[in-house]
């Protein structure tokens, strides 16, 4: 059967990543959490001082630049791919609302950016992948066969990432949460390079008052319909 490549766009806290596990694992295919990327970049440069501190210094984190080693790996146990920072195991530590607070602020940074779109095109060079994030159908794969952009309002995000993050056991309170979720839209929404925008040709998906199974089944059954056509 031929392979598509599936792009998933959308706010913060829309789903997108749970939604992108289940369909890569029904279809048999690689997902990749850009998010994630972008997040293990803050933790080097909060871990280095460069975000954090009074001022930041992000011209010093884009000439580490070349020292930041990014790889996923599959964890058999949990069903999908984990990432690496310089050989270290970081995907709980890329969850701290530290990291939420100075992600947006990283990610708007051209070169952080340079770097992480030319890997993630290379994952995905040979189809077969289900990649979530704010570009992935616009700037990464303008040519996905496939593209969701996802939506909710900033309450239902919040309150979603409030949950998750008490869960963890994280001290937060929801006010916090919720200007967080505010701050990171307008940040990914009005930056420069490649904002966070609607590909013209994806499907807008609000699931405020969606359940998991019934967004998984739609866009399951949209894909399967996108393959036969091919
Ligand atoms: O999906 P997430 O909340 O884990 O993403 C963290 C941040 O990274 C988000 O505020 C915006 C940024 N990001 C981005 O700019 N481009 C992507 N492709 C993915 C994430």
């Amino acid at each position: 059967m031929k392979k598509i490549t599936v792009a998933i766009d959308g706010f913060s806290s829309t789903g997108k990543s749970t939604l992108a596990k289940q369909l890569a694992k029904a279809l048999g295919y690689v997902y990749v959490d850009t998010g994630a990327m972008y997040r293990a970049v803050t933790l080097f440069a909060l871990r280095n001082g460069f975000v954090g501190g009074e001022q930041n210094n992000m011209s010093a984190l884009v000439k580490l630049l070349p020292k930041i080693r990014l790889k996923f790996k599959f964890n058999q146990e949990l069903g999908y791919a984990e990432i690496y920072l310089n050989g270290e195991n970081v995907e709980n530590e890329i969850r701290t609302l530290e990291v939420s607070r100075y992600v947006s602020q990283v990610a708007a940074i051209e070169e952080v950016r340079f770097k992480l779109v030319d890997l993630q095109k290379q994952m995905g060079k040979d189809k077969g992948i289900v990649m979530d994030g704010r570009d992935i159908g616009t700037v990464v794969f303008p040519d996905a066969e496939l593209k969701v952009f996802m939506t909710a309002s900033p309450e239902v995000r919040a309150n979603r990432r409030y949950k998750e993050l008490l869960e963890k056991g994280d001290q937060v309170n929801f006010e916090e949460v919720l200007q967080n979720v505010k701050e990171r839209d307008y940040i990914d929404s009005n930056r420069e390079f490649s904002p966070l925008k609607k590909a013209q040709d994806a499907i807008e998906f609000d699931n405020g008052d969606m359940g998991r199974k019934e967004q998984f089944e739609r866009i399951y059954n949209y894909a399967l319909r996108v393959i036969e056509k091919i």
